[in-house]
């Protein structure tokens, strides 16, 4: 059975990032070249995906105008002779079905993934954070595993996780693997933002899911926390309470998950990206090489 369904969730406040996002999406905010959400399409498409589902909120329509075919700025470029600048317009030829669906409150990720139901059918579908970039040699080879080892195992759901040094384990999601480690390996619990001395592993939840329609009775039945706001890891919980299978796909050495959310990140993206720009890096690494005598740690 094939995957060809993918929600991404945008619809969330941003709070961390004001007060750049307090009348713009956090997922339209550059890294290189390009919005943090064009990072996450591209890599749906790579991996195959054929529909998605964006699931917005307020002061998030920039998202829905990026994906749309400018049909007058195409015209308007040819006209001037800039067609070259075009190219940068290519990504609006993918070839994806582009759906929205509105998530009136950012009641949490669970809520804003429930919103996919209609969407998703019977289906077994992909979740891609909006604000988080998996960078790779292969855009879409972490989706493609995850689905591959979806479907091979029957998982009701499919979770990428990243190693990262314990003492920043409370940073994330983290979970409780069922025995070894290997290529793709099943848990038996996950925590939110677990202290390091309390974390199940230092494998951190990095933003992909592929999960089963099942999860939406479990989204039903997830208790919200003490702001109204439903989590994701809670829902993925009963689903384990359930006895259904839940997997884990770790990234590989050359892919690494950078979540834009918060400032530190969102600037360590940013460089990390600009600095291999084909264009536009090596400028930026001849000024870093030269400012670099005057910067202390
Ligand atoms: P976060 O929980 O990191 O985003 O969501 P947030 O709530 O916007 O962050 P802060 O705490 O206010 O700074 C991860 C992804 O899930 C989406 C966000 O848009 C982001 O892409 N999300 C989150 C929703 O779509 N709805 C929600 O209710 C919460």
């Amino acid at each position: 059975m094939e995957i060809k369904k993918a929600v991404i969730p945008v619809a969330g406040a941003g709070t961390r990032l004001l007060p750049v996002t307090k009348s713009q999406p956090k997922e339209m905010l550059p890294v290189g070249r390009k919005p943090v959400v064009q990072y996450v399409v591209e890599e749906a498409e790579a991996a195959g995906l054929k529909e998605v589902l964006f699931v917005t909120g307020r002061q998030k329509t920039s998202i829905a105008d990026h994906f749309d075919r400018d049909v007058e700025l195409i015209r308007r470029l040819t006209q001037s002779g800039k067609s070259e600048i075009l190219e940068e317009l290519v990504f609006e030829e993918m070839g994806l079905s582009y759906y929205y669906v509105r998530q009136s409150e950012p009641k949490g990720l669970a809520n804003a993934v429930y919103h996919a139901k209609d969407f998703v059918g019977d289906e077994n579908f992909v979740v891609a954070l909006g604000d988080t970039i998996i960078k790779g040699k292969d855009g879409g080879e972490l989706l493609q595993r995850m689905i591959k080892s979806h479907l091979k195992n029957k998982a009701a759901c499919t979770i990428a996780v990243e190693e990262v040094p314990l003492e920043y384990i409370y940073r994330y999601g983290a979970v409780k693997p069922k025995g070894k480690v290997s290529e793709d390996f099943p848990i038996d619990d996950l925590v939110e933002k677990p202290m390091p001395q309390e974390a199940p592993s230092n494998l951190a939840i990095a933003a992909r899911y592929v999960l089963s329609p099942v999860i939406f009775d479990c989204i039903k039945r997830t208790v919200p926390d003490e702001h109204g706001e439903l989590w994701l890891t809670d829902s993925i919980r009963i689903l384990l309470n359930q006895g259904l299978k839940v997997y884990c796909v770790k990234l590989k050495e050359d892919q690494s998950r950078y979540d834009i959310g918060n400032f530190e990140s969102y600037f360590k993206a940013f460089v990390d990206f600009a600095i291999e720009d084909e264009k536009y890096g090596y400028t930026l690494r001849q000024h870093l090489y030269h400012t670099i005598g005057q910067i202390t740690p």
